[in-house]
């Protein structure tokens, strides 16, 4: 698993630095590769191939949407740890982009993260269909907005010191994590333009794998140590954050996501074989310290 995540990783930065060394040079450049080089685990990646694997989609062309997904997940860190946000000053084991470079200069590398997502989708290194590209940069587009990511961490830092319902934390956890799962999951149905039932069943199945993912990464900060997460743990309890652990308490949350990942992988199952590759994938993603 890890040498499998490992050659994703390289595959999806070998593919971002040609990209980003075919663009003029700006200021920002140096600040927007600090984002997206200085680690990351490129699990959302890891996804979209495994998802990809079910209906035969070929790896490079994964490996150009991920990237996409991976430039939207680095510009939402870079304004997750802003002293607006979680005012976090380590990501990844080093300075988070803001600490190191100010604070505008983080919000703007941001942006230009977000919009570098589109630029690489539209690109001419995407051999896809324009009606396909379309649909993704659609579908990328709404996971990212106040449907999704932005919609999400809004409601993560509304509800931070109140007592918040089961329903509404989901809510929150699927919009700022869910969504871009669901995008990954989804991404490869839209290549193979599969009917719309099949299609809603992959965008659930997404969002409850980024639920996984969020309430696996609250466990890491409830139970886990800087050092190994490369970020600051015990945070969330800090700052009031409303999370089921919050709610439930560390046991129940345990058994939550226990649940949660045997309930995906039986709506897997019809996949037959090809399947254990995103099994595999879930039980990393619960099992991790990072
Ligand atoms: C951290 O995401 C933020 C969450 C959505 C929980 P990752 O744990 O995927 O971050 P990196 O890219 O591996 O550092
Ligand atoms: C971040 O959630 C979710 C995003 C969409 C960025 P967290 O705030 O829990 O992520 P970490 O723990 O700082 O990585
Ligand atoms: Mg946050
Ligand atoms: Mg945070
Ligand atoms: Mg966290």
């Amino acid at each position: 698993m890890q040498n499998e995540i490992l050659k994703i990783a390289n595959d999806t930065n070998f593919f971002l630095k040609k990209f980003i060394n075919s663009q003029k040079k700006t200021e920002l450049i140096n600040p927007m590769r600090y984002g997206l080089f200085s680690g990351g685990k490129k699990i959302r990646s890891k996804i979209l191939i495994d998802i990809g694997y079910l209906f035969n989609i070929k790896y490079s062309t994964l490996i150009i949407v991920g990237a996409a997904v991976e430039c939207i997940h680095a510009y939402s860190l870079i304004h997750d740890d802003l002293p607006c946000m979680d005012n976090d000053k380590i990501r990844r084991g080093k300075a988070s982009t803001h600490f190191k470079y100010g604070e505008s200069t983080a919000v703007l590398a941001g942006n230009s993260l977000l919009t570098m997502a589109f630029e690489i989708l539209s690109s001419n290194y995407l051999k896809l269909n324009d009606k396909i590209k379309n649909n993704l940069i659609n579908k990328i587009s709404e996971c990212s907005g106040h449907l999704g990511i932005a919609g999400g961490q809004f409601l993560d830092l509304s509800y931070e010191h109140k007592m918040v319902s089961k329903k509404k934390i989901l809510e929150m956890e699927i919009k700022k994590t869910g969504k871009l799962f669901s995008f990954c999951c989804v991404a490869p149905l839209i290549i193979k333009n599969k009917m719309s039932e099949e299609i809603s069943f992959f965008e659930k199945i997404g969002e409850d794998i980024g639920l996984l993912f969020q309430v696996a990464d609250d466990v890491i900060d409830y139970k886990g140590t800087s050092l190994i997460a490369g970020k600051k743990t015990k945070k969330d309890k800090k700052l009031g954050k409303a999370t089921l652990i919050s709610l439930l308490g560390y046991k129940n949350t345990i058994k939550y996501v226990h649940n949660k990942n045997f309930e995906i992988k039986n709506r897997l199952n019809k996949y037959g074989p090809k399947s254990t590759h995103i099994s595999s994938t879930l039980d990393y993603i619960l099992n991790r310290s990072k």
